[in-house]
């Protein structure tokens, strides 16, 4: 790759709905049960929004969460990426709303859409912006609100899915030759679209909704065997592709950050790759498939819970609608700025205690 500028990445942040919709209470809606959704997909609850909950504000408190994980001026944030299949609105983008809420009053900001890899595409470009040179600070922010576009009545669909956002903040690097962008990797198969999406969700079916009948044509459709299929191999070509670009093999990565769809799947994939059961981050668990927000969702609970400890090489991995699939390589050394400033605070009052 030849760009001039090193980036690495400064900040990550995520944020949830308040309300959990567990599997018990989907047996309520569907003929289904937890063992059933835990033993085949891992998920045992996942957030959905609630009334007055929406993915813009979702996207803002990501973002103001990765922001104090950095101990950024929102002033000094010259682009903002949102990746979304589900923004509130055509426009404004959801990166304008954010730009405005987060005080961010130098930033140029737009969305953009590849699914639940959107957020691999976002860092992919926002490392394109970095090492041209055009700009310095860069906010990429994944969130989805799948919940909406559910068919709580199709017990193939609405098991998987959870609302939530995720953010990533990315620096062009201070020190020469500094990079922690080690490779990225975007891959699309168009002729794979209709195992995966929202038919009729855009203006070629304009009156959608109008009636009950033309309304069911907005809901999620899936191919679960298929997707399921493309996902364990899209992961490992992901991973090796990458590791190819980045000069390294994968015995090299530390840990492996998949998009979080199905343990099931996570485990096939990181068997072919050889990854142990420690080198895998997941929290599918606990949120399901939040989409574009599932990759920092899970690296920001990774670093929280003290399973990634600074300096790491780990692969983010996406896939999903499109077909897509794509990977990042980082180095990742950024610790939470708040909590360096907590242990100081706690340092000086014992130092002051003892005194
Ligand atoms: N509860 C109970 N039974 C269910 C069910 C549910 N929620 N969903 C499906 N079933 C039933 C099916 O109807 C089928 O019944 P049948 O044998 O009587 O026809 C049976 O379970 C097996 O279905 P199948 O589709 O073969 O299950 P599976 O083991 O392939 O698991 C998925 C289904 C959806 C969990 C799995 O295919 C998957 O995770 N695919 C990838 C989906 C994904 O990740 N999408 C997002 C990508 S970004």
């Amino acid at each position: 790759m030849n760009l001039q500028v090193g980036a690495k990445l400064i900040g990550v942040g995520k944020a949830v709905p308040r309300s959990v919709v567990t599997n018990a209470d989907l047996e309520g809606l569907v003929d289904t049960s937890d063992e059933w959704i835990t033993t085949r997909t891992g998920i045992r609850q996942r957030h959905v929004v609630s009334e007055g909950e929406t993915a813009t504000g979702l996207a803002i408190e990501a973002a103001k969460d990765a922001i104090g994980f950095a101990a950024l001026d929102p002033a000094k944030i010259d682009l903002i990426i949102v990746a979304t299949s589900t923004p509130d609105n055509l426009y404004p983008s959801t990166a304008c709303m954010v730009q405005a809420a987060i005080g961010a009053k130098q930033a140029a900001a737009f969305d953009m859409e590849a699914a639940c890899t959107g957020i691999i595409y976002a860092l992919a470009v926002g490392q394109q912006f970095i090492g041209s040179g055009t700009f310095k600070t860069v906010l990429m922010i994944g969130v989805d609100v799948h919940s909406r576009f559910l068919n709580w009545e199709d017990r193939n669909t609405c098991i998987l899915f959870g609302d939530g956002a995720g953010a990533f903040i990315m620096q062009a690097s201070q020190k020469e030759n500094e990079n922690d962008m080690l490779a990225t990797y975007l891959r699309a198969d168009g002729s794979g679209g209709h195992l995966l999406c929202i038919p009729n969700s855009g203006v070629h079916y304009p009156h959608v909704g109008t009636t009950p009948e033309k309304a069911t044509h907005r809901f999620l459709q899936m191919n679960g065997r298929a997707v399921y299929e493309f996902a364990i191999n899209a992961v490992p070509d992901a991973v090796k592709t990458a590791c190819a670009r980045a000069g390294i093999e994968v015995k090299d990565i530390d840990f492996l950050v998949p998009h979080q769809a199905n343990q099931r799947i996570i485990k096939a994939a990181a068997e072919r790759l050889g990854f142990s059961p420690k080198q895998i981050v997941s929290n599918l668990d606990q949120y399901g498939n939040t989409s574009a927000a599932s990759i920092p969702l899970a690296m920001a609970d990774a670093l929280m819970r003290k399973q990634i400890i600074p300096p790491a090489v780990c692969v983010l991995v996406g896939f999903g609608g499109g077909l897509t699939w794509g990977s990042a390589i980082i180095r990742w050394t950024a610790f939470d700025q708040r909590q360096i400033t907590q242990e100081n605070q706690n340092k000086e009052k014992t130092i002051g205690s003892t005194i």
